[in-house]
């Protein structure tokens, strides 16, 4: 299975939990085709991917209004019609309902959203493995 990474990131912790992901994949001998900026999209990564992976950070008022940072962005990624994707956001207190938000837009640009995760920052090794044991889980389920 070949997962492209596309991810957003201000301070670095959402790059931190994309590579953790990553990491644990590759552990599980998935492949991983590309990890790129949401605003500088690496085309080929997401054409030989199997499963593209997007990862923002939640933005808001940090108990209310959140949502997924650089909506605008995300809604411009390339097409992905007859893609797979899953969504992840990392937040500080509560992501409120930045991943419903994410599958939306993810949605939009034509991917069948399988799932998403939200990642505490401070947890992200753990939730980084959660993750990736998931989509282990449920991707080949869903060939
Ligand atoms: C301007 C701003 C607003 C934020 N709003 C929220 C919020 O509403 N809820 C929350 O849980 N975290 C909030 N955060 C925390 C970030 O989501 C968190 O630190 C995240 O891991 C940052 O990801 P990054 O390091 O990849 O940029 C906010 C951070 C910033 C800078």
């Amino acid at each position: 299975m070949d997962a492209a990474i596309l991810v957003e990131s201000l301070t670095g912790n959402t790059w931190k939990a994309a590579e953790l992901v990553g990491a644990k994949l590759q552990e599980e001998g998935w492949g991983i085709t590309g990890l790129s900026r949401v605003r500088r999209p690496d085309h080929a990564s997401i054409q030989r991917a199997d499963i593209v992976l997007v990862g923002t950070w939640t933005h808001g008022l940090f108990v209310f209004g959140q949502a997924p940072w650089g909506i605008g962005a995300l809604s411009q990624l390339p097409a992905m019609q007859g893609k797979r994707a899953a969504v992840f956001c990392t937040f500080a207190l509560n992501p409120g309902k930045t991943l419903d938000k994410m599958t939306a837009v993810i949605s939009g640009v034509g991917a069948d959203v399988i799932g998403g995760l939200a990642m505490n920052r401070m947890k992200l090794d753990r939730n980084a493995e959660e993750f990736a044991a998931r989509l282990v889980d449920a991707v080949p389920a869903l060939q």
